[in-house]
């Protein structure tokens, strides 16, 4: 069977999966997403075969979507416990590679059937397998109680990590041929903080073209100060992980200690978790948690 063709079955058992799961939990025949799912079952049953690129697409945007509103279904209704949509989390070690949501050849004539297949079966996957690594090597340190090679297992859990995340986010940015946008409320932000989207998009072309080296370009949403950014990445990390939220964060440049502490850094990390309001940490963990992207 080949990948799509496996693809489409898996969504068929997604399907009957997911009435069962709205059965199961007594959700109302009235209700929105029964509506849903009933339009994605239509949308699965009148597919013709053999599929195209574009039926592909619409199948996999469309469950997405199902997905995510089912979240926030269950979320508005504050089911008790954890429900499996409520996103599973990866154990250390469970990152999987995620198949290109196109075939290799799609992006021509701009991104050659070449370049897909070694960046995506050879970077990509280099990339995945060395986050597991990372992770597990960690693990192993916090259970033998042995950090001296943290530093380096840090290094690498943001390198892997942010190549990890970054391609993720990449494959999903594009599409054969592009569609027509940004709309709504996307637009409106573009047009209100770049002043139009010829300038945001020049913008991001100089910020790309200036890199130094390997890296990155990102548009980015900043919740403080809840407009759009553009930055750049060198590599894709030095130390950051992308697509991450920080929750509890700790200082540690000399200005920070030094004129009491002077060198003893061990000191004053040591007694700044006396410091810590908890309240503000769970604060933050619970509203970053709300964000979920599916699990890769
Ligand atoms: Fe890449």
């Amino acid at each position: 069977m080949d990948r799509f063709s496996k693809y489409v079955k898996e969504m068929f058992e997604w399907n009957e999966e997911m009435r069962d799961f709205l059965e199961s939990e007594k959700v109302g025949e009235e209700s929105e997403l029964w509506g849903k799912l009933n339009g994605f079952t239509e949308m699965m049953e009148g597919l013709g075969h053999p599929l195209s690129d574009l039926d592909l697409l619409n199948l996999q945007t469309k469950a997405d979507t199902i997905q995510q509103e089912m979240e926030e279904y269950f979320k508005r209704k504050q089911v008790i416990g954890d429900i499996w949509m409520m996103g599973t989390s990866l154990p250390a070690g469970g990152h999987t590679l995620p198949d290109l949501p196109y075939p290799y050849q799609a992006l021509e004539p701009y991104i050659s059937e070449e370049i897909m297949k070694i960046h995506h079966d050879v970077h990509h996957r280099a990339y995945v397998d060395g986050l597991n690594k990372a992770e597990l090597s960690i693990k192993k340190a916090r259970e033998e109680n042995d950090f001296s090679l943290i530093n380096y297992w840090t290094r690498e859990l943001a390198f892997h990590g942010s190549g990890h995340y970054l391609h993720t986010i990449f494959w999903k940015n594009m599409i054969p041929q592009g569609t027509v946008g940004p709309h709504g409320s996307l637009i409106t932000e573009i047009n209100s903080y770049f002043s139009s989207f010829e300038l945001f998009q020049k913008h991001f072309s100089e910020v790309a073209n200036r890199i130094q080296g390997n890296g990155w370009a990102l548009l980015v949403w900043s919740p403080r100060s809840r407009h759009l950014e553009i930055l750049q990445a060198e590599n894709h990390h030095f130390f950051t992980q992308w697509d991450t939220i920080p929750i509890l964060v700790l200082d540690v440049w000399e200005h920070a200690y030094y004129l009491q502490y002077k060198n003893n850094r061990k000191q004053y990390i040591e007694n700044w978790w006396k410091l810590i309001n908890w309240n503000d940490v769970e604060l933050r963990f619970e509203k970053a948690s709300e964000l979920k992207w599916q699990e890769f």
